[in-house]
């Protein structure tokens, strides 16, 4: 069952019955100011961080999905009504909501009126922009209220729902004309205030919520909008509200809009006061007057999808299965780029409270953003690598507004070092830009220890290549990529982290998934330093990777996949011999991506053995058996019941590993058949079992051992949106920057008679057209650039400018 339609030439998902089964949300903004908007206008706005400089309230886990939002209310007669439907759920007669590129717009309609709230984040401010316009639709005149309603946030998002003896002393506002300014704790060490406004006078407005609501009343039933008219209050203390009384009347077939702006605004320490404990307002209306009026405002929604053609224009796909385009030219970017600003901060999912920025997940986000705005990528490469500490080793998480790396986790996943590697050859591969390894980045953020990136990157490879267990694998530590396979953590105490209790580092235990890391990525190192010219230590490189691969094969393998990790009693993980969790899903996509046994059979074997214990009808499942009990030896994976999360859950994020590594084998059918399992705009139809946005991976699916199957969770800030990416557009579409220019190497259906592609890369723009007449899946039969035959598969990069018309012929 759908529950709306992709709208493909706007480039929007239209949402057109409001009850979805979750909250199906976008994020506007993309640079420091960040609002998460649901289908029905829920959701909060933040500064930079989600945590410590959060705006406005939001409530999880409450009585009803989604509490609280920005929320406006129209008063018609008696009945009070919402355009988003939310909060009063009062019956619409029409209703829709189009996600779009930045922007969200919501229309309501009732009793013969119109009501449209778009909403969006314009480029380069740190505000919100709500547009609402009530139209008339009837041939009599009618008299409208309209209220919005924000409830602020005292800014350290975990201490305002939490520290109520202090919380409910420290609201403060100022009210000026229709500008409500929310100023909590500015009398002392903060420089920062909320204001918002309308850009019409106000027939009067309300700041205090309980004068609003009413005690004991929720937004669903506030009691100035029932009794039309506002209270005029002021907060001191309690809860502060922002909330605007407009009145109009309106002739038949008239429309009249109204432009709020919720923004956030900095003073300096010394003018922080126009008089004393009255804040300066010049900064709050500098920002103002950048939109009074609709042309202001049309022209920022113009900037804003100008400035998303030109993202989206590097890459665009055109093939006969619109469900292929839309996925890699639209949503699946647009994902990518979400996933990059947040990391895993602030979802509905992710609380904004905890996480900071993980090492590992910023790396890998890199991949599927770099070709968008490689300069951000260049940036966060950067900031990554000067959390590094000196031995290669990694914070886990660091914080985005300090830049520095939390202690509290500390270091010890032993495969974060190797993924600053994948992130910077996937921007060398898409920039050429080999200035970025001479740039100097501190170690552990002290700037007495600077080195250039390229040593860091010897650290990374050092650190794995020198920590190794028994068997001559990398030790695991805390854990690798499978956060929850702790294998030197023995908790037995509830509330005690998985990870981090005890000295769960470990001299034994050791990551098959990580020694296939090493091999890959390790490739990827030697390959770099050829490219500038260290043969040498490319050489040295390349032999120890030589070993990996053997150490790999001769101890990591289990006769029928590849084994996934070895246990701190030695004893292997993901094994034959194992009674449950017998086969993971990560070694065998990693160690395939990684091309070891291609040649002598084990990859093909690992594939196979993943499809026969590993499918089912919504992807790939992370383990087979699931486990049914907790081991104390393998932490908090057996914690989750069968079939959740890292316990035999589709992990989205791996499914695309296996994918790639099919094309590898050139099973461009299975590939294909295995990506719209997971693919969600494949789901579309079944989003009533699926239950995430319908637009944008999730982070995880209930797979077979699951009581209900197939349920999605935790949609949006998922290492899928950059592997999904990169597995459609460089190994199924087979577009691939290289170090040495663009390979063409498509891997796809055998029924899929070819498509186009336009790709700008390092400064030119290629026209690829790729046709497969005698329906093969892989391997090109020729190949011409600009009328000329060209030898191999890759374009050697052509002087910037160029424009390129590339005609492949598979065969
Ligand atoms: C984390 C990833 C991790 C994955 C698997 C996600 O929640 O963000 O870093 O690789 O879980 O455990």
């Amino acid at each position: 069952m759908r529950y709306g339609y992709f709208d493909d030439n706007r480039k929007e998902y239209v949402i057109t019955d409001p009850r979805t089964p979750l909250p199906w949300i976008n994020y506007l903004g993309s640079d420091d100011f960040f609002r998460l908007i649901s289908n029905t206008a829920g959701g909060y706005c933040f500064y930079k961080d989600a945590n410590l400089l959060r705006m406005t309230r939001y409530r999880y886990n409450s009585d009803r999905p989604d509490s609280n939002g920005h929320y406006f209310y129209i008063k018609d007669g008696n009945k009070i009504w919402n355009p988003g439907w939310q909060p009063t759920q009062t019956a619409l007669a029409g209703y829709s909501c189009r996600h779009g590129l930045g922007y969200t717009i919501i229309e309501g309609r009732r009793n013969g009126i119109c009501a449209k709230q778009e909403v969006f984040v314009p480029r380069g401010e740190n505000c919100e922009v709500t547009r609402i316009t009530l139209s008339n639709e009837t041939y009599k005149d009618k008299e409208l209220d309209l209220f919005s309603y924000v409830e602020f946030c005292f800014w350290n998002a975990l201490e305002d729902m939490s520290n109520f003896q202090r919380n409910y002393s420290i609201g403060e506002v100022e009210v000026i004309g229709s500008d409500i300014y929310h100023k909590s704790e500015f009398r002392e060490r903060r420089r920062h205030y909320a204001v918002f406004s309308v850009n019409k006078p106000v027939a009067g407005f309300d700041t205090d919520r309980t004068s609003f609501l009413g005690a004991y009343n929720g937004p669903s039933f506030p009691e100035a909008v029932i009794r039309g008219e506002s209270k005029n209050s002021i907060a001191h203390g309690w809860a502060p509200i922002g909330s605007h009384h407009l009145t109009c009347t309106l002739k038949p077939q008239e429309s009249v809009s109204y432009i709020f702006v919720l923004a956030y605004c900095e003073t300096g320490k010394e003018d922080k006061f126009e008089a004393p404990g009255v804040i300066n307002k010049k900064p709050a209306q500098e920002v103002l007057a950048k939109f009074r009026t609709d042309e202001q405002v049309d022209q920022a929604l113009e900037e804003l999808r100008a400035h998303w053609e030109k993202l989206l224009s590097v890459y665009h796909v055109e093939s006969d299965d619109e469900v292929l385009n839309r996925t890699a030219n639209i949503w699946n970017q647009y994902q990518c780029m979400t996933t990059f600003n947040m990391s895993r901060s602030a979802s509905y999912y992710e609380s904004g409270l905890g996480r900071g920025m993980g090492f590992r997940d910023s790396c890998q986000d890199i991949l599927g953003f770099v070709h968008m705005i490689p300069d951000k990528a260049r940036e966060r490469i950067l900031d990554i690598a000067n959390t590094q500490f000196p031995d290669g080793s990694a914070y886990h998480q660091y914080q985005p507004l300090t830049k520095r790396g939390n202690t509290g986790l500390g270091s010890g996943f032993n495969d974060d070092p190797l993924w600053l590697i994948a992130a910077v050859a996937a921007y060398l591969r898409e920039t050429g830009d080999y200035t970025i390894l001479d740039e100097l980045c501190d170690f552990n953020n002290n700037p007495e220890t600077k080195a250039p990136l390229l040593e860091h990157l010897k650290r990374s490879f050092t650190f794995t290549a020198t920590h190794l267990g028994p068997h001559g694998l990398p030790l695991i530590g805390r854990a690798d990529w499978n956060d929850c396979l702790n294998l030197n953590c023995f908790s037995e105490e509830p509330g005690e982290s998985f990870q981090i209790t005890g000295p769960s580092e470990g001299p034994v235990a050791e990551s098959v998934f990580i020694g296939g890391m090493f091999v890959k990525y390790g490739r990827e190192y030697e390959e770099i330093l050829r490219h500038v010219g260290r043969e040498e230590e490319a050489d040295e490189a390349e032999h120890t990777v030589q070993q990996m691969e053997k150490t790999v094969l001769d101890a990591g393998w289990d006769g029928e996949w590849f084994v996934r990790a070895y246990d701190a009693a030695k004893k292997p993980v993901g094994s034959h011999v194992c009674e449950e969790g017998k086969i993971y899903i990560e070694p065998q996509g990693m160690c395939v991506m990684a091309g070891i046994g291609l040649e002598s059979g084990e990859a093909v074997k690992a594939l196979e053995s993943a499809q026969r214990y590993l499918e089912c009808d919504y992807g790939l499942v992370v383990l087979n058996p699931a486990y049914t009990s907790y081991h104390l030896e393998l932490g908090e994976i057996t914690s989750y019941p069968p079939g959740y999360k890292e316990n035999a859950g589709v992990f989205c994020h791996n499914n695309p590993w296996v994918i790639i590594a099919e094309t590898m084998l050139g099973h461009g059918d299975r590939a294909f058949d295995l990506m719209k399992k997971i693919c969600p705009t494949y789901l579309e139809p079944i989003s009533e079992i699926h239950k995430t946005e319908p637009y944008v991976y999730c982070q995880m699916v209930s797979g077979k051992d699951a009581p209900v199957q197939g349920e999605g969770k935790n949609s949006w800030l998922t290492g899928t949106a950059s592997w999904g990416f990169a597995m459609l557009s460089q190994y199924i579409l087979g577009i691939r920057p290289e170090m040495d220019g663009l390979c063409i190497d498509p891997c796809i259906p055998a029924a899929c008679k070819g498509f186009t592609c336009t790709r700008k890369f390092r400064g030119s723009e290629y026209h690829i057209t790729v046709k497969n007449p005698n329906g093969v899946q892989k391997g090109i039969a020729s190949m011409t650039v600009n009328g000329n035959k060209l030898d191999g598969n890759v374009i050697p990069v052509p002087a910037a400018g160029s424009v390129c018309e590339v005609e492949v012929v598979m065969g």
